[in-house]
C-alpha cells in the first residue's frame, strides 16, 4: 500500500476509544488541565516537578528563535534524579530493574545504589579533569552504567553527548570532533543477539580521529579482552572507586545539559542543544501526566535505547526525576525467543509500556501467541512513539498487549522538542487509532498551509509550534544559520517541525510523516543525503540517489539508485559490499534495503537529480531484495520517466 492510500484510510478511521471511568477517576491529568493558563501551568509545574537550590524568578524570555526558561534559579539535574529521592527517604525504592540480554543476568538498582554509582564515577571523572563545561562523549549499550554516566556528567555540569551504540566509528568521530569531547565513556563490548558488538574497538578507531579526546573510560561488560592504551584508557572499575560525597554542581537554568546529534537534510548531523531547567521540567511534567505515573505502584518500561532522545527523556531524566521504578532491557525483543519482552514484562509486573510502531509491527508479524504465553494483566497504559502508528498496529497493540483495557498514548515529538508535544492524556482523551490527538497542555501546535494560514478542521498542511516550550532546543550547536534556516525560515517566529499533518472535525491531529529529505526507518531518523554521501564514498560508485519506500515493518525502507563507475558491473556481491560500506560509514540502521543499479540517474536539464521521480519509483514498484539488481524494467522506467518529465518541463 502506498503511503498516500495509507493516509486516506487513516483519516477515515472511525473507531473511538473513550477513557474508562475507573482510569479517569485516578488519573494524574484531570479535565481542567486543558483550560489552564499557559504561564500558570508552566510556573506551577516548574515548582512542583523540580527541586531548586534557588527558586527561579522569571518564567521565560522569548527572543525568537531563542527561548530561555526558569531564569534566575539554580538547580542540578542529577540531584533531582537521585539525591532528592534519597533525602526524602526513598533511597530504597527501585530506580531500575535491569535485565541483561544473557538470560539470568539481572540487576536491581535502588535510588541509593544509583546515587552511589554516580558519585563514584563523578569522583573518577573529576580526577581526569572533568568539571563544569567539559564535553564528554558516551558510547554504550543498554547497561545501567549508561544512565550512570549521563548522571555523573550532569552532576558535575559536564555536558554529554550520547552516541547510539549502533553507530560506526566515523559517526562517533564526527560527533566527538564537533563537540570537542575531552573524555569518552564506553564499554568493552555489548551483547546483541548472543554475539558481541565491539564498542571499544570502534571507539578506538573514532578516538584516533578525534584529537581532543584525552581519556577513555571503559566499562567491563562482556569481560572479553580489549586493547587498552596506557595513559589514555582507564577501566571504569579502577577509576570509579572513591565513594566520598561529590556535591552536585549548582547549575544555571540555561547551562548546557547535553547535545544529541540527529539527522537533518544534509550529510552533517545537527547537534541539538538541550539545557538544564526547562528540559527537566518539560520531561518530568509530560512523563507525570502522559504516563500517569504513580511512583510507588507503577513499573514503567520505555523500551527505547538511551542513544536516542526517547531514552534521554523517558528512560533517564523524566522517570528518574519523578522517582519511577523503570525496567531497562539490554537486548533485542526476539532473543533468545520471540516472547522475551513479554517474559520481562511479566517478571517485573510492568504496568506502563512505551515503545515504537516498528516494534509493535514486528510482534504482530511474529503472532500474538508469544504475548499470550505471559501474564500481562498488570499493564494499564501503553505508549507509542517514533513514527505514525497505522491503525492495524494500534488495534493489535490494544487487543493483544493491552487486553483491550489499556489506553494508548500515541506521542508525537522530536529530538528538537525534547519532550512529548502532541498526545492523548490518559483518562481524558478519547483516542482514535492513528491519531496523536491533542497538543499537550502548555503547547501551542497548529497546522499551516503554504501561505502561513492556520488550516481548519478537515485540512492538512505543515505542523508548526507557535509558542516556545520549556524543553525546546536552544539551537544547533555552533550553527546559528542552520538553526534559523531549518526551523524558523518557513514562517515568521513559528517553529516548522518538518512533519505533514491533518486536523479533523474534533481538532485532533493526524501526523503524516516528514515533508523533507529525512527518512524514518524503524523509528530512526536518517537523511537521504547522509546515505548518498556514504555510497559515493565507495570507490566504485559514480553517483547515488536515495529515496524511501513504504515498508510493512520498518515504516520506511531505504532504496538506493546507484550508478557505478564505467567498467564496473552491478552484482550481488557489489550490492552486499555497498550495504556494508554504508553500515561502516554510518551504522547498520542506514543500510539500504534495495539497491537499483542504473546506468544513469534521471536529471533535470540543470543537472538536478529528479528525487520525486525516484521516490515514486521506489514507492510504487515491488522492489524485491536482490531482484531489482539490474531489473531492466526499473532502469527502463527511470530512463523513460526521466525523459518524459524532461519534455514536460520544456
Ligand atoms: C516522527 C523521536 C508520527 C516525526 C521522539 C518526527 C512521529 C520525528 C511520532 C522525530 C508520532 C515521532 N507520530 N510521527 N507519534 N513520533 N514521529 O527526532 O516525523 O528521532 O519529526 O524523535 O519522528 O524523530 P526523533
Amino acid at each position: 500500500m502506498t503511503r498516500e492510500k495509507d493516509i486516506d484510510t487513516l483519516f477515515l478511521e472511525e473507531r473511538r476509544y473513550p477513557p474508562s471511568a475507573e482510569f479517569a477517576a485516578q488519573a494524574n491529568a484531570q479535565p481542567g488541565i486543558y483550560e489552564e493558563d499557559f504561564d500558570a501551568f508552566w510556573e506551577r509545574e516548574g515548582r512542583e516537578r523540580v527541586a531548586w537550590f534557588e527558586p527561579f524568578t522569571k518564567l521565560y524570555e522569548w527572543e525568537p528563535p531563542y527561548a530561555r526558561w526558569y531564569l534566575g534559579g539554580k538547580l542540578n539535574v542529577a540531584w533531582n534524579c537521585l539525591d532528592k529521592h534519597v533525602e526524602a527517604g526513598r533511597g530504597d525504592s527501585v530506580a531500575y530493574y535491569w535485565e541483561g540480554e544473557p538470560e539470568g543476568d539481572r540487576r536491581e538498582l535502588t535510588y541509593a545504589d544509583l546515587l552511589a554509582e554516580v558519585t563514584k564515577l563523578a569522583n573518577g571523572l573529576k580526577q581526569l579533569g572533568v568539571g563544569k563545561g567539559t564535553p564528554v562523549g558516551i558510547y554504550m549499550g543498554m547497561v545501567p552504567e549508561a544512565p550512570v554516566a549521563m548522571l555523573a556528567c550532569a552532576r558535575l555540569g559536564a555536558p554529554h553527548t550520547v552516541v547510539f551504540g549502533g553507530f560506526s566509528a566515523d559517526s562517533l568521530a564526527g560527533r566527538l570532533q564537533d563537540m570537542e569531547c575531552e573524555v569518552l565513556i564506553t564499554q568493552d563490548e555489548a551483547w546483541r543477539r548472543g554475539t558481541t558488538v565491539p564498542l571499544k574497538r570502534t571507539a578506538d578507531e573514532a578516538v584516533a580521529a578525534s584529537p581532543t579526546v584525552q581519556s577513555v573510560i571503559v566499562l567491563r561488560r562482556t569481560g572479553n579482552d580489549v586493547p587498552m592504551t596506557a595513559g589514555r584508557d582507564h577501566w571504569w572499575h579502577e577509576l570509579a572507586v572513591d565513594a566520598s560525597a561529590c556535591p552536585a554542581e549548582p547549575m544555571d537554568p540555561e547551562d548546557l545539559l547535553y547535545l544529541l546529534y540527529t539527522s537533518g537534510t544534509t550529510a552533517k548531523p545537527k547537534g541539538i542543544a538541550h539545557t538544564t531547567a526547562g528540559y527537566l521540567v518539560g520531561v518530568a511534567t509530560t512523563h507525570h501526566y502522559i504516563f500517569d505515573l504513580k511512583r510507588d505502584a507503577d513499573v514503567y518500561w520505555c523500551a527505547a535505547d538511551v542513544g536516542w532522545v526517547t531514552g534521554h527523556s523517558y528512560i533517564v531524566y523524566g522517570p528518574l526525576c519523578n522517582g519511577a521504578a523503570s525496567v531497562m532491557y539490554e537486548g533485542t525483543p526476539d532473543f533468545p525467543d520471540k516472547d522475551r519482552w513479554w517474559e520481562v514484562a511479566e517478571r517485573y509486573g510492568v504496568t506502563i509500556l512505551y515503545t515504537a510502531p516498528t516494534a509493535i509491527r514486528s510482534h504482530m508479524k511474529w503472532g500474538p501467541e508469544h504475548a499470550a504465553k505471559h501474564d500481562l494483566s498488570k499493564l494499564r497504559l501503553l505508549g507509542s512513539v517514533g513514527e505514525p502508528i497505522n491503525p492495524e498496529a494500534w488495534i493489535w497493540y490494544h487487543e493483544h498487549i493491552g487486553g483491550e483495557r489499556c489506553p494508548i498514548v500515541d506521542t508525537w515529538w522530536q529530538t528538537e522538542t525534547g519532550m512529548i508535544m502532541i498526545t492523548p492524556l490518559p483518562g481524558i482523551t478519547t483516542t482514535k487509532p492513528g491519531s496523536a490527538t491533542k497538543p499537550f497542555p502548555g503547547v501551542d501546535a497548529a497546522i499551516y498551509n503554504d501561505a502561513g494560514e492556520e488550516v481548519g478542521p478537515g485540512g492538512g498542511g505543515y505542523l508548526v509550534l507557535r509558542r516556545p516550550w520549556p524543553a525546546m532546543l536552544r539551537g544547533l550547536y555552533k550553527e546559528h544559520d542552520r538553526y534559523v534556516d531549518t526551523y524558523w525560515s518557513r514562517y515568521d517566529d513559528v517553529y516548522f517541525a518538518g512533519d505533514g499533518a491533518r486536523v479533523d472535525e474534533d481538532s485532533d491531529f493526524w501526523l503524516l510523516g516528514r515533508v523533507d529529505d529525512v527518512m524514518n526507518v524503524s523509528g530512526h531518523r536518517i537523511s537521504t543525503i547522509e546515505v548518498e554521501s556514504a555510497l559515493v564514498d565507495h570507490h566504485d560508485v559514480a553517483e547515488a540517489a536515495v529515496a524511501a519506500r513504504h515498508d510493512g515493518t520498518t515504516g520506511q525502507a531505504i532504496v538506493a539508485f546507484v550508478t557505478l563507475k564505467s567498467g564496473i558491473e552491478g552484482s550481488v556481491a557489489m550490492l552486499e559490499e555497498l550495504r556494508d560500506h554504508v553500515a561502516k560509514k554510518i551504522g547498520p540502521i542506514a543500510k539500504p534495503a534495495n539497491i537499483v543499479f542504473t546506468p544513469e540517474l534521471p536529471k533535470t536539464r540543470s543537472g538536478k537529480i529528479m528525487r520525486r521521480l525516484l521516490r515514486d519509483v521506489a514507492e510504487n514498484r515491488p522492489l524485491g531484495d536482490t531482484t531489482t539488481l539490474a531489473d531492466p524494467t526499473v532502469v527502463e522506467e527511470l530512463r523513460h520517466r526521466g525523459a518524459e518529465e524532461q519534455s514536460n518541463e520544456d
